[in-house]
């Protein structure tokens, strides 16, 4: 990351921060996915970053922060919120807890809610801006609504890039898939899966709850969301003459388009959005998934691709 470690300290950092300090938005990279980056406590410019990504309005945005400290003055942290920002901060963990400072997260990015969702990214250069900037920037994924992710800074660019004054090249993206999302409200719940695992999660602050969390709880949960243009079918062994086939290990191509030719969940993560991407470019009528196993990252995967496909979680 010597490019990152150079941008941390350069003219095109306070560039950034200044243009966000103006009321700007930002294209930025995170160790998840790429992000469109506002003030969090400037309603206009929470509200060009809904405009730009097409996102309704009664779905919140994430709380970015360079670290704990800064957390606990705008989110009112437990236990179970302290327990797991130590293990899992800075990296790919939202927290959603009761609002603590209402005008540091404006009503607009809370969608009204009295919680807010917050997670100190891992990437250099979103700790390196957040320092710059000094205060919590929401960031939702760069694309517009309901399309897959940003992993690179081309996508991000050609999603929402249009509506950046500055945007950070920070490389392609790490994980790939969007942060974990756990509420620590009454019942610990997972809101959405990711990298950080149930059972990592489990493992520090007990077992989650299974109950399906009411929608004003987790609005993010759209149906179809992460979607490409092309339909797409899942747990495919044989695809059709004409689809392209998205494989998985020994089940699928071994090129151009395998997620993992070794079966490792991780690559397949880091390579799902770009490939949906890829896919979406042919000429193809379709696109078809090999099984991905449901285990650990697994999860995150599946739930991605449930909903790229259009099915309910
Ligand atoms: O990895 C990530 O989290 C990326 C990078 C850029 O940090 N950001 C991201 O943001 O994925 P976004 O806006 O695309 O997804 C945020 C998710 C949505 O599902 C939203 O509904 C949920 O977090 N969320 C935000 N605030 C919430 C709240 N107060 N209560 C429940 N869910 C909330
Ligand atoms: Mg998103």
């Amino acid at each position: 990351m010597d490019r990152a470690a150079d941008i941390a300290s350069s003219p095109e950092l306070e560039g950034a921060a200044a243009a966000l300090r103006a009321g700007g938005l930002v294209i930025l990279p995170t160790e998840t996915v790429y992000g469109l980056a506002a003030d969090a406590g400037d309603a206009r410019a929470v509200a060009a970053v809904y405009a730009a990504k097409g996102r309704p309005a009664f779905n919140p945005l994430i709380a970015h922060v360079s670290d704990v400290a800064m957390a606990r003055r705008i989110a009112r942290f437990d236990d179970r919120a302290e327990r797991l920002a130590a293990a899992f901060w800075p990296g790919p963990l939202t927290l959603v807890l009761p609002i603590a400072d209402a005008a540091a997260v404006c009503d607009l990015a809370r969608a009204g809610l009295d919680t807010v969702a917050v997670r100190a990214p891992a990437h250099p250069l979103a700790h390196a801006l957040l320092g710059a900037f000094s205060g919590p920037l929401v960031a939702p994924s760069a694309n517009r609504s309901g399309r897959p992710s940003p992993t690179t800074f081309a996508d991000a660019v050609e999603e929402t890039g249009a509506a950046a004054a500055v945007a950070l090249d920070g490389g392609p993206c790490q994980i790939g898939l969007e942060s974990a999302v756990v509420a620590l409200l009454d019942e610990a719940r997972l809101l959405r899966p990711g990298s950080v695992t149930r059972a990592q999660i489990e493992a520090l602050i007990g077992p989650l709850s299974e109950a399906e969390a009411d929608a004003k709880r987790s609005p993010g949960r759209l149906a179809r969301h992460y979607a490409p243009n092309l339909p797409l079918r899942l747990n495919v062994t044989e695809p059709r003459a004409d689809e392209v086939w998205l494989g998985f290990g020994a089940i699928g191509l071994p090129e151009p388009l395998n997620l993992s030719p070794d079966g490792d969940l991780a690559e397949a993560a880091a390579n799902l959005f770009a490939y949906l991407r890829a896919a979406d470019r042919s000429t193809a009528a379709g696109i078809a998934v090999a099984p991905i196993p449901d285990e650990g990252l697994g999860e995150a995967i599946n739930d991605r691709l449930r909903r790229a496909a259009g099915f309910v979680g």
